[in-house]
């Protein structure tokens, strides 16, 4: 079953009926979609917090760096969305649009965009 699968519920539902579920954009614009199936449909007991999931981003975007000389800008681009929907998140797309494009930028320009993040609600806390 495929197209338009977006909401956990929906996919459990299909899956009393098809074997499986193929999710497109919902996986790309909001991958952290994919730890609420872990534990909704999986039943995983917990999963990573999108923070901790941007610390394990930054030590892979230095592993492939070393390894395969990757600029950070090509495994940034796929996780604009991590925050999606969250507070922060314009923030962290913001971040992560304009830093890892400059020149020399490394793997800590994830953890600039998680301080921003913080900052971000920070700020909102402050003001609410
Ligand atoms: C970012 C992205 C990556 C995809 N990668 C694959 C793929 O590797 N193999 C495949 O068979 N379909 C792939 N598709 C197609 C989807 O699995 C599927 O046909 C369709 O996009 C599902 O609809 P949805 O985008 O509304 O979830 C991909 C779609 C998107 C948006």
């Amino acid at each position: 079953m495929n197209g338009g699968l977006n909401e956990t519920d929906l996919i459990k539902t299909e899956l009393t009926r098809f074997d499986g579920a193929m999710i497109g954009r919902e996986a790309y614009q909001n991958p952290y979609f994919l730890a609420d199936l872990e534990r909704e449909v999986y039943g995983a007991l917990q999963t990573r917090s999108r923070h901790e999931i941007a610390h394990l981003m930054a030590d892979y975007a230095e592993r492939q760096n070393e390894l395969y000389g990757t600029p950070v800008k090509s495994i940034t681009r796929h996780i604009l969305g991590l925050f999606h929907g969250e507070s922060g998140a314009k923030d962290w797309k913001r971040t992560l649009s304009t830093l890892p494009y400059e020149e020399g930028a490394g793997p800590d320009v994830i953890m600039k965009a998680l301080e921003s993040v913080d900052k971000a609600r920070e700020k909102h806390r402050i003001v609410a």
